[in-house]
């Protein structure tokens, strides 16, 4: 029997990559996205967090089986701490009661190999205390210290601690919802499309994320992952940060991770 997912991003790259392939195993997708959705939603803003969870418990009738969350923005600005963290947090955060509800619930998250990149230690930290304010006052202060590029990775680095943190509590794992994640290295998608038509850009991201496994990937592929993780399989993954990135994690990392 089909189950009822609520997709963010759903609009572009890897969000709609996800929808589709949901649909097409019959699975009834509730698209969260600025435009081409289901539920119309600016996940930067608190009206918007609120509009995206009562318009997704509107459509599910207040119980959901998944949530897979993909909405993001890569710019040196602080509407990437906005959106990447605080946006998908509250998201989360709002549509949790009508997960616990379901009977296999499952939440999957796109974080980034950028987690491996320099971040800056002021916003990751008011990210992970909840206070956006604070967080948005470091990432001004990142900016003018022309640190405007740690802004994304802090964001997924703080989005993964939260992550981690709360997928073995009582109100997820505790409530029988699977949350987890997926890191991917380069994807081809609107978001990368810009430094593609670069070569220096691309330079410069080949250095920083390595793909020794296949090279950049299509949205697709990071969808099946995706999938795979709010299926009912999924039965014993929680707080998991899976890397889809060619190996580059691997690379950058090394071996000793034990
Ligand atoms: P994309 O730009 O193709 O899609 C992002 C979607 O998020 C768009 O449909 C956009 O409208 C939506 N969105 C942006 N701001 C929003 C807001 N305020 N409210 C509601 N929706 C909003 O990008 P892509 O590549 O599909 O990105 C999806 C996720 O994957 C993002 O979280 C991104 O950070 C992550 N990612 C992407 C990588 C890549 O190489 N493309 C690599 C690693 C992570």
């Amino acid at each position: 029997m089909g189950r009822t997912i609520a997709v963010s991003g759903s609009a572009s790259g890897i969000g709609r990559a996800v929808a589709a392939l949901l649909r097409e195993r019959g699975d009834e997708v509730i698209g969260v996205d600025l435009r081409d959705a289901d539920v119309l939603a600016d996940l930067s803003t608190p009206e918007g967090r609120a509009r995206a969870v009562e318009g997704v418990l509107e459509r599910s009738g207040g119980t959901l089986d998944g949530v897979v969350a993909c909405a993001g923005v890569a710019g040196a600005t602080t509407l990437t701490v906005k959106v990447n963290f605080f946006g998908l947090v509250a998201m989360l955060e709002g549509l949790r009661p009508a997960l616990a509800r379901a009977g296999k619930p499952r939440v999957a998250v796109v974080g980034s190999i950028s987690g491996t990149q320099p971040l800056d230690e002021a916003v990751l930290r008011a990210c992970l205390d909840g206070d956006e304010e604070a967080a948005l006052a470091a990432a001004d202060a990142a900016m003018e210290k022309g640190a405007g590029l740690r802004l994304y990775p802090s964001s997924k680095s703080a989005l993964a601690q939260w992550m981690r943190r709360v997928a073995v509590g009582p109100q997820w794992a505790g409530e029988g919802i699977a949350l987890n994640a997926i890191a991917p290295g380069v994807v081809r998608t609107a978001m990368t499309e810009a430094l593609f038509a670069d070569e220096a850009m691309v330079k410069v991201m080949d250095e920083a994320v390595p793909m020794p496994l296949n090279g950049y990937a299509d949205p697709e592929v990071i969808a099946a992952a995706l999938c795979w993780l709010v299926s009912p399989e999924n039965s014993h993954m929680a707080g998991q940060i899976i890397y889809v990135d060619g190996g580059a994690e691997a690379t950058l990392r090394g071996p000793e991770v034990f």
